[in-house]
């Protein structure tokens, strides 16, 4: 049976409606004077609609509901912005601008005009692109409809904090799925901000930070990496509120599992279990030979990425000396290796067991979230851009009837969230635990429990978190 695209959601707990605003198949009118299709504004409702006529119903029944008999490489267009896309090719991008207006400022004559489009429809539908933007704009639009398909939609009925905050309290599996972000209020830099670790190493004048971590580099050269592991190495000792939010939901026996991006280790000091903790990045807690992977506790090697000295596996020691005769001190970084040499100069060197780009993630990581993905009974993403496969496809792996919550200072527009509480992740937590009447076991909490806070909604299932300013005193 044919589902329609929602006209208007249920209002049961409060929750917002949704309204269809567009009519389909929607004509395209053409303004009178310039020519050029009239575009008309979609809402985020238009976008919602159509993702989930296209979840519920087959393709052809999705294009056949949505697209004119006839159509041109407009309507292609149309559709992926319909889907919540846009086209990314520059080139591409004017060519379509050029033949296209919005209809912000509609006037009664465009408005005519539409209805003179609708006439020219039924007769031939010329198409104004390229036959080359055309193929392209095809591309696109099936990489949109994938997208769509692969993504899961929000929930009908869970948008509020309350709607959280009462998830939360009847909770038993919670996943929570860490990054950068629940470490920066400890002075740790995250990696894609402005301010962040890859914007620090700019200078460096790599073609991509991120190649810092790149295992083919490190291979190549590990003098890449050690040139700035020191400022990634981990502090020892400390842990933010929001490490102890965790613990609290471990110490309440509704923690899952924390799956964390972080090398850093701080879940360890906050009390995290061990079993309950999953490093997918792996950590610096052990390091590896590359050549004849040995293993060592990783703080062994501490010292020599504080010295900006290549940490060396003693058993590969004498071949790599004969391998790089030419290197008075070899474990300087800068290796007077010979450039013409086949060995690689990373022969002998001891690596973190972090996961580098182009490795494979810790085993422990596939065994436990094939399981966990079918148990959890609540998602909460923390201080994370989710950018970084396989860890960012958790979020559509998760049934699609268990609520997700992101908690981070920036939104992440390229997944759906239930609720997006948007602030720094200490605030939030303190905030969600205050109307849980909950303790945070850390040792800022009698401070931050006197903390009032803003919460302003920006959007459907979307809320900006501050710190109220305090009261001056009299
Ligand atoms: P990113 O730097 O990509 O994202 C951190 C996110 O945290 C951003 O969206 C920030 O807005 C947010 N954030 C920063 N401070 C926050 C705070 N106090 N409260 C709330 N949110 C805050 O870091 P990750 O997503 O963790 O991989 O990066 C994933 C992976 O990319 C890392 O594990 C690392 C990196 O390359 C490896 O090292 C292999």
């Amino acid at each position: 049976m044919l589902k329609r695209p929602q006209e208007e959601e249920s209002d049961n707990n409060g929750t917002k409606k949704l309204k269809a605003r567009l009519t389909y198949p929607c004509i395209l009118g053409k303004d009178k004077v310039t020519g050029k299709f009239i575009f008309p504004a979609i809402t985020k409702d238009d976008v919602m609609n159509a993702r989930l006529f296209l979840k519920n119903n087959d393709l052809k029944t999705f294009l056949e509901y949505f697209l004119p008999v006839e159509v041109n490489s407009i309507y292609i267009y149309f559709m992926i912005k319909l889907l919540g896309f846009d086209v990314k090719d520059k080139e591409l991008f004017m060519a379509l601008n050029s033949n296209i207006t919005s209809n912000k400022e509609r006037s009664t004559s465009i408005e005519v005009s539409a209805v003179q489009a609708k006439v020219e429809h039924e007769g031939e539908l010329t198409d104004p692109l390229e036959k080359k933007h055309a193929v392209k704009l095809i591309k696109d639009l099936q990489k949109a409809i994938n997208k769509v398909l692969s993504t899961r939609l929000r929930l009908p009925n869970f948008n509020t904090i309350d709607h959280f905050t009462a998830t939360l309290r009847n909770a038993k599996k919670i996943l929570v799925l860490t990054g950068a972000g629940v470490s920066t209020s400890l002075g740790i830099p995250d990696f894609r901000s402005s301010e962040g670790f890859y914007s620090k190493i700019r200078h460096l004048g790599l073609e991509d930070p991120q190649d810092v971590f790149n295992l083919d580099i490190f291979l190549q050269d590990p003098s890449v990496f050690y040139n700035i592991a020191h400022m990634v190495l981990p502090p020892e000792n400390m842990y933010s509120p929001l490490h102890s939010f965790i613990k609290m939901l471990q110490d309440k026996g509704k923690l899952l599992r924390n799956y964390t991006q972080n090398i850093d280790n701080l879940e360890s000091y906050a009390g995290i279990d061990p079993d309950k903790l999953v490093q997918c990045h792996g950590s610096f807690a052990t390091a590896s030979c590359v050549t004849c992977h040995w293993q060592i506790p990783g703080e062994k090697i501490f010292d020599n990425i504080r010295n900006l000295e290549l940490p060396l596996c003693p058993y590969c020691y004498q071949k790599r000396k004969q391998y790089f005769p030419m290197s008075n001190a070899n474990n300087t970084i800068q290796t007077n290796a010979n450039f013409n040499s086949p060995i690689l100069k990373s022969y002998g060197v001891l690596k973190p067991d972090m996961t580098f780009f182009g490795e494979a993630l810790p085993s422990r990581f596939h065994k436990t979230i094939r399981k966990d993905i079918l148990e959890c009974d609540l998602l909460i993403c923390i201080g994370t851009s989710l950018k970084v496969a396989p860890v960012s496809e958790i979020v559509n792996m998760v049934p699609s009837h268990v609520p997700q919550i992101l908690i981070n200072r920036d939104m992440v527009t390229h997944a759906e969230f239930d609720l997006n509480l948007l602030g720094f992740c200490d605030d939030v937590a303190s905030l969600v635990a205050k109307k849980c009447h909950w303790d945070i076991p850390h040792k800022k909490w009698q401070d931050l429990k006197k903390i009032d806070y803003n919460c302003t909604e920006i959007d459907i299932g979307t809320y900006k978190i501050k710190k109220q300013p305090r009261k001056k005193q009299q």
